[in-house]
C-alpha cells in the first residue's frame, strides 16, 4: 500500500506550470517531510497524492489506483489534508460540527462517530474548544481544529502543509506527541515545512523541491548535507552542522547528539 506519483505534472489551467515530472512513492507507516523555496511546488505536489488536484501529466496511485479514476471525495477518505491555511478548510460555525462533519455526511453510526470524534479530539487537545466558533479561536488552535476535522476519517495518510507556522513550544510539543501516536497506528504523515528543526526532529526522510521538480529524497542527513541541495532549495545548513564542518568533523551530523558522538 502506497502513494505513487509517477512522472507526475500540473499545469494550472492559466498556463503556469507548477509542477513536472515527479515521482515519488509514500509508503504505509512512513514520515516523509516536504521542503523547498516558496512557490517550489511543494503545496501542487501534495494536492495531488490527495486528488484535490488530477495530474494534468504522469500518474498518481493511491493504493493502487488511479487518482484519475476516482473523485477527490473518494481519495480523501484515504489520504487526509490539512490546508496550509485553516480558514481555506474550515466552515461550521462551531468546533463540534465542524469535527462531526464528515461522520454524518458518511452516516456512520453513533457509536463509531463518538469513537472517531473523540479520538480526534483527543489526539488534537481541542476538548475546551468545542463550543466555539472556529473563527473566533487562535490562529494555532485553528490550526488543531482543521487537523481534527481530517483525523476523525480513517485515512491512513495524512498531509499537513506546514503544520508548525504559528504554534508556540506548547502547540509544537503536542504536534509531535500527536505524530507520535499516527506512527504507533500505522499511519504515514507527509508534511510541508519551512521549519528545519522540526524536520530533524520528526522526520526520517526528506524530499527537496525546486522549480516544479524533486532535487533530493532521501535519509535526512544525506539531502541536509548537500550544498548544491541546500542551495537550489535555499535552505540554510543548520547551524549545528556548520559547527560540525568548522570542527573538522565531517558533513553528517544533524543533531547536538551527532555531534558528540563524532568528537574523537
Ligand atoms: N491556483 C493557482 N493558479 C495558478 N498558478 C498557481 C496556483 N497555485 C500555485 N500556482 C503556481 O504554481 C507554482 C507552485 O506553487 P505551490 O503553491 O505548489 O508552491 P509551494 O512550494 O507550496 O509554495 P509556498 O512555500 O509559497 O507555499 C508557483 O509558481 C505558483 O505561483
Ligand atoms: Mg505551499
Amino acid at each position: 500500500m502506497a502513494i505513487e506519483l509517477n512522472g507526475a505534472g500540473f499545469t494550472y489551467p492559466d498556463g503556469s506550470r507548477a509542477v513536472s515530472g515527479v515521482s515519488l512513492r509514500i509508503a504505509d507507516g512512513e514520515r516523509v517531510a516536504v521542503v523547498g523555496q516558496n512557490g517550489a511546488g511543494k503545496t501542487t505536489t501534495v494536492k495531488l497524492m490527495n486528488g484535490l488536484l488530477k495530474p494534468t501529466g504522469g500518474e498518481v496511485r493511491v493504493d493502487g489506483v488511479s487518482t484519475a479514476e476516482r473523485t477527490t471525495a473518494q481519495i480523501a477518505r484515504t489520504v487526509g489534508y490539512v490546508f496550509q491555511n485553516p480558514d481555506d478548510q474550515l466552515f461550521a460555525a462551531d468546533v463540534r460540527s465542524e469535527i462531526e462533519y464528515l461522520p454524518r455526511y458518511l452516516r456512520w453510526d453513533d457509536a463509531k462517530r463518538e469513537e472517531r470524534v473523540d479520538r480526534a479530539i483527543e489526539l488534537t487537545g481541542i476538548g475546551a474548544h468545542l463550543e466555539a466558533n472556529p473563527k473566533d479561536l487562535p490562529a494555532a488552535i485553528r490550526k488543531f481544529v482543521a487537523i481534527a476535522a481530517v483525523l476523525v476519517s480513517e485515512c491512513r495518510y495524512v498531509i499537513l502543509d506546514e503544520p508548525t507556522a504559528g504554534l508556540d513550544q506548547r502547540g509544537l510539543s503536542l504536534l509531535t506527541a500527536m505524530l507520535d501516536r499516527l506512527e504507533a497506528e500505522g499511519i504515514a504523515v507527509v508534511t510541508i515545512t519551512h521549519d528545519m528543526r522540526f524536520v530533524v526532529d520528526v522526520f526520517p526522510r526528506v524530499v527537496a523541491m525546486a522549480d516544479g521538480g524533486v532535487i533530493a529524497d532521501g535519509p535526512l542527513p544525506t539531502v541536509f548535507c548537500d550544498d548544491d541541495v541546500l542551495s537550489r532549495s535555499r535552505i540554510r545548513r543548520l547551524e549545528v552542522a556548520q559547527i560540525a564542518r568548522d570542527l573538522g568533523l565531517g558533513d553528517a551530523a544533524v543533531s547536538v547528539e551527532d555531534v558528540v558522538a563524532l568528537i574523537p
